[in-house]
């Protein structure tokens, strides 16, 4: 059983990918296999809508590095999101990969149903409901089951580096609240 974690920001020192860290450790330590993926220095150009992948299993635009994680992403079990927010929504190489994964998995075989996975929404202030929704969306089209936790999955942080998310100490709470429950519905539906 392997999950993968998609990080969305493009900064080096990235809180959001500190929130990740900390739930795949927490998948990891429960026998699960795991895989920490940055958008960060990755090219993912946005949907051109041009309906290829009605015709072909694959994007029509292979000159970026969307094939490469959508690979990961139909090879997974599990699936987590992370992103930051910025004015209050998903960052835009999130949503970009998430519109071109979504046509590509529709069109042929909705290869993404039946995995399990859940949102992370990082903010310094305000704007997480926005975003997590956007995820939590992306999630229900896609047939994908999302295990609860203890609030939302949500962080507070700034821009002073993953040092902010370690101070986080509730949200690194639910973050690892839901890890623990997702380990418990994969087992469940794929042991
Ligand atoms: C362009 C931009 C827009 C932002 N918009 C918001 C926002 O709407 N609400 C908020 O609370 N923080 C906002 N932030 C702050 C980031 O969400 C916050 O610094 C977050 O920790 C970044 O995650 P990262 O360290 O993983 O990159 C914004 C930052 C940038 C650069």
């Amino acid at each position: 059983m392997k999950v993968i974690g998609i990080a969305g920001s493009l900064r080096p020192d990235s809180n959001t990918l500190r929130y990740l860290q900390t739930a795949l450790e927490a998948l990891a330590g429960q026998g699960l296999s795991t895989e920490l993926i940055s958008l960060r220095g990755k090219q993912i150009n946005p949907c051109l809508g041009c309906y290829k992948c009605q015709e072909q299993p694959s994007c029509a635009q292979q000159e970026d590095d969307f094939a490469e994680i959508l690979e990961k992403m139909k090879d997974a079990q599990g699936i987590i999101l992370g992103s930051p927010v910025y004015l209050s929504s998903v960052v835009p190489q999130m949503m970009a990969l998430l519109a071109r994964a979504t046509f590509v998995a529709h069109w042929n075989g909705k290869f993404l149903k039946d995995k399990v996975g859940g949102p992370i929404t990082v903010a310094r202030r305000a704007g997480h409901n926005l975003a997590f929704s956007q995820l939590l969306l992306w999630f229900f089209i896609n047939g994908i089951t999302v295990p609860g936790s203890s609030y939302w999955t949500v962080g507070t942080a700034g821009a002073g580096g993953a040092r902010d998310a370690d101070r986080d100490q509730e949200g690194m709470l639910h973050v690892t609240n839901f890890a623990h429950n997702m380990a418990g519905v994969m087992k469940k539906l794929f042991a």
